[in-house]
């Protein structure tokens, strides 16, 4: 397979980026590891942040950078926030022209709405479920251009030479078979990996940090990987997310009294280690929505009031609704300059699989889903500016893809006497637990030792259980990215944002900078 353009990963930095590609006459395909609608993205709800000036307030980019930049806490790149910040509503306007039917105000703008971290109306939304109606949308355009989907295609390592992209290795799920996809400039966008942090995320099951485990081994630096944004309000005792825009459009947190306890609109690393606090206490928490119109509900709120109801066999309207913070979003990734590119040439990474600065240690919310709009065309344009002026593939050395067809081979061993499953969830009880909303060195040191004992486990078990071998690639590419986000944790010396240190509570000068960590570091 060969392509002008190839793009990795299918939720909006991807989408938008092969769309882009497409219109600038590219040859372009899509690939990703599940169905293209099995994404965060398409889960996204409560809205896409752009400094539109649709409401009364004096919202602008200005406004949109400055509090950007204040969430990220000192670690943001300004030129990064800037150029996001000042392209952010263009990008808005391309989606609704794709067709996203975006809630109108009367006068027929697009409505915008409260999020956290803002003092101005600024998120943009379809009710409650504003990823699936721009992901929808998206997807129809990707088949109505004809651009190529490879479904059910895992990719497993990234091919260079020289120190240029010349494509990547791919696991046919079906046929269980290794091919190369080459690519005269590739595009990562294969999202983050707070999915590592099992049965207490947000997050589809797949996101499991694969483009950053993937530039990892191709010698590429992971940044600020103990950033971890823990959401506020995740539904208690499920994986369902209750929007920010809940409390966007008035809803209250109260504890067991009903009593209010911090302010609900502060940025999400604030009020999360709010409610961690209660809950430390072994009091619950709550989502109060019970003065609001029911009108409001039904038209705003419809996705939460109906979920609920399904989930807890409670009404929005007259309960309180139980509710504990859950892993949402990673603001690091592999490390990118302002617009994605990478150090290897031809190779572009965005969305939550690189970090090009613009959350630094904390993402205010609503800024993910503009954020790939954004980045997605961005790097369209870079990625066919770079394959243009080289003219030609870069060529295989076929060395390299033997060494994968090896790894495979060793995979399907091991995945008929390995539970992936069972060894996510022990991941999981691990990251949330020591590399959690609360961190210090002993509980991240421990992280450390009980991955690598792990990973001692999986070369001797053998419980009689089958997994596949996209789970085996994914349980790999998993520890490897815990063993990172440790020892970025153990590296932050501070409390910052979304990385909270009992053993170190303040912010500490030194430490205003990234974290970088390579392979090598986690070697031990
Ligand atoms: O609460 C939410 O709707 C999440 C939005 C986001 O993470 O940007």
């Amino acid at each position: 397979m060969k392509y002008d353009i190839v793009v990795i990963g299918s939720g909006i930095s991807g989408m938008r980026a092969a769309i882009e590609a497409k219109e600038l006459g590219a040859n372009v395909a899509l690939i990703t590891k599940a169905s293209p609608t099995a994404n965060n993205s398409f889960m996204a709800k409560g809205g896409i942040n752009a400094a539109m000036g649709n409401m009364k307030d004096k919202d602008s980019i200005f406004e949109h950078a400055h509090e950007t930049y204040k969430s990220s806490l000192g670690v943001g790149n300004k030129e990064a926030i800037n150029i996001f910040c000042e392209q952010a509503p263009a990008a808005v306007r391309d989606l609704s022209q794709y067709g996203v039917a975006f809630d109108k105000l009367k006068n027929g703008k697009i409505s915008q709405r409260s999020f956290g971290g803002s003092k101005f109306k600024r998120t943009v939304h379809a009710a409650d479920e504003t990823g699936a109606a721009i992901m929808k949308t998206l997807y129809g355009v990707i088949k109505e251009y004809g651009i190529d989907i490879l479904k059910n295609y895992m990719a497993i390592n990234l091919v260079t030479k020289d120190n240029i992209i010349s494509g990547v290795t791919l696991l046919d799920e079906v046929n269980k078979k290794v091919l190369v996809c080459e690519a005269k400039s590739l595009i990562l966008a294969s999202g983050g990996f707070a999915s590592l942090y099992k049965n207490h995320t947000s997050n589809v099951r797949d996101a499991t940090g694969d483009g950053i485990a993937m530039g990892l081994r191709a010698g590429l630096e992971a940044m600020n990987l103990e950033f971890v944004q823990f959401h506020p309000t995740g539904l208690d005792g499920s994986n369902f997310l209750i929007s920010e825009a809940a409390r966007g459009e008035g809803g209250r947190l109260v504890d067991e009294n009903g009593e209010s306890f911090v302010d609900e609109l502060n940025t999400r690393d604030f009020v999360t280690r709010a409610i961690y606090k209660e809950l430390a206490k072994d009091r619950k928490v709550y989502l109060d929505l019970t003065h609001l119109p029911e009108e409001l509900i039904n038209t705003k709120l419809i996705g939460i009031k109906k979920r609920v109801k399904t989930l807890k066999k409670l009404d929005v309207t007259k309960d309180f609704i139980p509710i504990s913070p859950v892993a949402h979003y990673t603001m690091g990734g592999i490390k990118t300059d302002t617009i994605g590119r990478t150090s290897i040439d031809g190779l572009f990474i965005v969305g939550e699989a690189g970090d090009n600065g613009v959350n630094g240690a904390n993402r205010l919310g609503g800024n993910s889903l503009s954020q790939g709009a954004v980045f997605g065309k961005i790097a369209a344009y870079e990625a066919i500016k770079f394959a243009n002026r080289k003219g030609k593939f870069n060529g295989v050395d076929y060395y390299e893809i033997m060494k994968d067809i090896h790894y495979i081979e060793e995979l399907k061993e091991e995945s008929k006497r390995v539970n992936a499953n069972q060894i996510r969830n022990q991941i999981g009880e691990i990251l949330f637990n020591y590399l959690g909303i609360i961190r210090d060195e002993d509980g991240i040191k421990k992280a450390f030792e009980e991955l690598i004992v792990i990973e001692e486990q999986i070369k001797n078990t053998n419980n009689g259980t089958t997994s596949t071998l996209k789970a085996m690639i994914e349980l790999k590419n998993s520890i490897l990215v815990a063993k990172t986000i440790a020892m970025s944790a153990l590296l932050r010396e501070e409390s910052r944002g979304a990385h909270f240190r009992k053993d170190y509570p303040e912010q500490d000068h030194k430490f205003k900078t990234d974290t970088l960590v390579t392979m090598k570091d986690i070697q031990v």
